[in-house]
């Protein structure tokens, strides 16, 4: 298994590009279930979540070519990827494969939507919580969908195809209304979705969508409507740049001082998390390649935040910005409201030398003056990366453990960080 060693110590300087968001690739890749047409995606991040997406919808029929060379030739360019999902040949989701990764459940929407059935595995535990689909079965239902639980399975059905209607979300998720506005893209009639994710995301797959034919109006505010049509057609669309990416390189630089470009990139995609880090004590400014953030001399300020649904706190960034905390000048609050069990870096953190003491959903970070190196473990994709971000700064070694998870989320992240004066290397096996 390979691991990442971090000397700590040098400030970051230099530039960063920023990869296609993983977040927005992975709905817009099922989304290619929805037409016999082929469905173009510009700019995908090659990432092990993006190989492991590309053999599940294999299962179904989906069948894609890359253009050009494999991997870009550039750090800044993605893969350009045609999808052609000409028949679907299975409509079932085994747990095989939706264990390893919970976003393939969302293609329950695109199979229901034009195959009118689908038997989808439950994905299962989390290590950042429970995560249920209890709003996804409940959207789908309200779209005229049967819906059974058989064996670890969700089988659903709608005879005749999906129906439009109003649903109004008790509880904001991102995945549910990626499935939802899927769906009702090919029901038939309207449908109205009140309490939408409002992540730019869902805005993404909204015009990626709108380009197949389909007719999307609202998507990134809370009420979206979708007026049904028949069928898709296919469509080129490029994602969106990666604003957890963003977000954390942002803090990356905050933790080590210095001065980067996060080419690509803008501030409208991450706007609280950059507030949070102004105020910390980063200056920010977008430039014409990109996001500039420098911290020079100063301390880290203490600053307080909360995870929200977009345009909130993003939880994706909590662990990143906890690590910044653990160098601050005082005493801050990190409150966690989306997933009950994303803490599992602060144990790790605490190798290094950090304080920090957990009451409930509330972390109390206390900054210290100095981080030491030590071997620590990933726990989850962005609990991973906080631990780079203290690594950077550590005095002596930092050896990071299970980078596999890292690797589902960040596209050469030792290469990004390394071009801008950071010791590190990777050590594979
Ligand atoms: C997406 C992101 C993930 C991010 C999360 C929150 C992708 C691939 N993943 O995950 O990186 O951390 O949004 O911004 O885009 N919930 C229910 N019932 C449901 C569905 C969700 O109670 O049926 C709960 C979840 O347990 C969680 C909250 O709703 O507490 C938000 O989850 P959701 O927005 O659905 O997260 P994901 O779409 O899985």
């Amino acid at each position: 298994m390979d691991r990442i060693r971090i000397r700590g110590g040098n400030a970051l300087n230099g530039t960063i590009p920023i990869s296609g968001a993983k977040n927005a690739a992975l709905p817009l890749m099922i989304a290619s279930l929805l037409t016999d047409d082929t469905l173009t995606l510009e700019n995908v991040p090659h990432l092990a979540d993006v190989e492991q997406l590309i053999r599940i919808l294999g299962n179904h029929g989906v069948d894609y070519t890359v253009s050009g060379k494999r991997l870009a030739t550039q750090a800044t360019s993605g893969r350009t990827i045609h999808f052609t999902a000409r028949t679907i040949v299975d409509t079932t989701a085994p747990y095989e494969l939706v264990s390893k990764m919970r976003a393939s459940f969302w293609v329950i929407g695109p199979l229901l939507a034009r195959c009118h059935k689908a038997r989808v595995s439950l994905p299962g535990g989390c290590a950042i919580g429970t995560r249920p689909v209890d709003l996804f079965i409940d959207g789908l239902k309200v779209l005229g969908a049967t819906i059974d639980i058989d064996a670890g399975y969700i089988v659903a059905e709608a005879k005749g195809g999906l129906v439009g209607n109003r649903y109004t979300f008790p509880k904001v998720s991102v995945g549910a209304t990626h499935v939802l506005m899927m769906a009702a893209s090919l029901a038939k009639g309207q449908t109205v979705i009140e309490n939408a994710a409002r992540e730019p995301e869902v805005a993404d797959l909204a015009a990626c969508l709108n380009a197949m034919g389909a007719k999307i109006s609202g998507a990134g505010t809370s009420t979206i409507t979708i007026d049904g049509v028949t069928a898709l057609s296919g469509a080129r669309h490029r994602v969106l740049p990666d604003r957890i990416e963003t977000g954390t390189y942002a803090m990356a630089v905050a933790m080590t001082g210095g001065d980067v470009t996060l080419e690509g990139t803008h501030s409208d995609l991450l706007q609280t998390a950059l507030t949070a880090l102004g105020d910390a004590g980063a200056e920010i400014t977008d430039t014409p390649n990109g996001l500039r953030v420098v911290r020079n001399g100063n301390g880290i300020r203490p600053v307080d935040v909360v995870t929200d649904p977009f345009p909130g706190f993003p939880t994706d960034l909590q662990a990143q910005f906890m690590a910044l905390m653990t160098r601050s000048d005082g005493v801050s609050h990190i409150t966690e409201t989306i997933f009950e069990n994303r803490f599992m870096h602060v144990q790790e953190l605490a190798r290094l030398g950090a304080k920090i003491s957990l009451s409930g959903q509330m972390a109390r970070v206390e900054g210290v003056p100095r981080l030491v190196g030590a071997p620590v473990m990933a726990t989850d994709l962005r609990a991973s990366v906080s631990l780079v971000i203290a690594g950077l700064v550590a005095e002596g070694e930092t050896v990071v453990n299970r980078v596999y998870h890292l690797d589902r989320g960040f596209e050469r992240l030792e290469e990004k960080l390394g071009a801008c004066g950071a010791e590190v290397e990777r050590i594979s096996g």
